[in-house]
């Protein structure tokens, strides 16, 4: 891993060492997860929200999401803001019910 300096920072060393112990881990954690899935990277991230949020930034304007209609909050206000604020099309369905999936589904429809 490349070295960073960081002026006006005091970092104990111990503090580095627990820092180092968790990009060690969060390195082969990622590693081995984009192997089970047979996939080029793998991102690990501390929260929930954090996740759908680097997942959510790949939507563009324009673009269509299909969620399900009985969201945790955040995910919610997360989708609403993309909706109202950033042009994505969201669509809320019943994902219980595949007939009410399919009439949704199209060609770069997230
Ligand atoms: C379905 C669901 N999505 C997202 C979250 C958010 O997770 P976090 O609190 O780790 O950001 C929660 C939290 O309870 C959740 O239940």
């Amino acid at each position: 891993m490349d070295s960073m300096i960081i002026p006006d920072l005091e970092i104990l060393p111990e503090q580095l060492w627990v820092s180092n112990l968790y990009h060690d881990w969060a390195d082969k954690t990622e590693t081995h997860l984009a192997r089970l899935y047979g996939a080029h990277r793998a991102f690990a991230v501390s929260t929930g929200m954090s996740c759908l949020d680097i997942i959510l930034r790949m939507v563009k304007p324009g673009e269509t999401v299909l969620a399900g209609d009985d969201l945790y909050g955040g995910t919610n206000r997360l989708l609403t803001y993309l909706s109202s604020h950033v042009g994505v099309d969201v669509r809320h369905v019943d994902t219980t019910r595949v007939e009410e999936l399919e009439p949704h589904l199209g060609p770069g429809n997230k």
